[in-house]
């Protein structure tokens, strides 16, 4: 453990490092996992991994307490089953981690309310009712500065839908960096697989997929039975023509485009020989095969979480741990900042 903890510490800024973050504030869909958990996966060979289920970023909308401790084991569960590995990389919900509220507060005072005001997801979050926001959610991409640099992470996997707060981190980074006169932070880049960066909804191809549609049939659980899954598929809209020919012809036809990147993704195929494998080919027939490709990446991942949910007492160990580890190098962000900025501190 000693080993893995010197490890960790001895990282120096110009290693490789990934951080990434999913909030416990609903159920994982496939739009989370083919966009952010499977580069998780596919990237913990070659970087320094650390991955937080962001349960702070969860409170800045109304979360039923019990749920909110459910959905936190359920998103680790889901990591641990879609292969993410305990033992080779830092897993942790991000409460366990005080530090990251206070680089928060710090990078609070470096960021500006017009780059706040900036942020598009706040815009749709908070609708037509923005008085009646959170501060949390107004403020949340700046605790998403602080998880990145708390780490001095250099690579960000994340969905489109995040660019533009990371784009916000790198901001502060570099006025931080300027203010103090000094390359304290590292300026974090994006990671996003072109493809499958923005899944969107079975119901409306002009709209991501997301934990928050009121309809169930818009988004495909990875804790999805394979009746569901067959269902959804069948009831995903579509235009009425036949199967596209083309790249070109498939990009025009936004329902059927999203269908093309998740048969591709789940099926590990290029896009382009999905599209000659179906030309002009009925739409009910390239369903039934995308519920069989959609069923073979779900259901052994839902297998093993509702397995690993049944032991709560080794998933929270998994998470103390975890942030134990993450603990021992927030810490030592925390003290050189405190020391950059001119606080006595112990
Ligand atoms: P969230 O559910 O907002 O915590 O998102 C967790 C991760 O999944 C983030 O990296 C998001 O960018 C990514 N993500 C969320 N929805 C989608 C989507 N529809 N397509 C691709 N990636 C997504
Ligand atoms: N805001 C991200 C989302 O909603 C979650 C998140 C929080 C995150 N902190 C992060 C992602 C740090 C990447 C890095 O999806």
């Amino acid at each position: 453990m000693l080993e893995y903890y010197t490890k960790y510490l001895d990282y120096n800024m110009s290693d490789k490092v990934i951080f990434s973050g999913v909030q416990p504030s609903g159920e994982i869909h496939i739009g989370n996992y083919l966009g952010a958990i499977t580069q998780f996966v596919n990237y913990q060979a070659d970087y320094k991994s650390i991955f937080s289920i962001v349960d702070l970023h969860a409170i800045t909308v109304w979360q039923d307490p019990g749920a909110l401790k459910n959905s936190t084991r359920e998103v680790l569960a889901i990591f641990l089953a879609s292969g993410l590995d305990e033992s080779k990389n830092i897993i942790f919900n991000q409460s366990q981690v005080p530090e990251h509220t206070q680089l928060a507060w710090i990078l609070s005072c470096t960021a500006r309310v017009g780059w706040l005001n900036r942020m598009t997801q706040f815009k749709d979050k908070a609708g037509k009712n923005r008085e009646n926001a959170s501060i949390g959610l107004y403020t949340y991409p700046v605790l998403m500065a602080a998880d990145i640099l708390l780490y001095s992470a250099s690579h960000v996997p994340v969905g489109e839908d995040q660019k533009q707060h990371l784009e916000l981190a790198r901001d502060i980074a570099h006025k931080f960096n300027t203010d103090y006169n000094e390359n304290c932070f590292i300026l974090p880049e994006p990671l996003m697989n072109k493809s499958t960066t923005r899944i969107m909804s079975l119901r409306d191809g002009s709209n991501k997929m997301s934990k928050s549609d009121i309809s169930e049939y818009s988004r495909i659980l990875m804790t999805d039975s394979n009746d569901q899954i067959s269902l959804k598929i069948k009831k995903a809209k579509t235009d009425s023509l036949k199967m596209p020919d083309t790249l070109k012809g498939a990009e025009t036809r936004l329902e059927i485009n999203n269908l093309l990147n998740i048969y591709s993704a789940c099926g590990l195929i290029d896009k382009e020989e999905v599209i000659s494998k179906y030309a002009s080919r009925e739409i009910s027939l390239f369903k039934k095969d995308l519920t069989e490709v959609i069923i073979k990446t779900v259901e052994p991942i839902s297998i093993k979480t509702n397995l690993l949910l049944k032991d709560e007492t080794y998933l929270d160990k998994v998470l103390r741990e975890g942030a134990s580890k993450a603990r021992v190098i927030a810490d030592k962000t925390i003290r050189n900042i405190y020391d950059k900025i001119g606080m006595i501190s112990k």
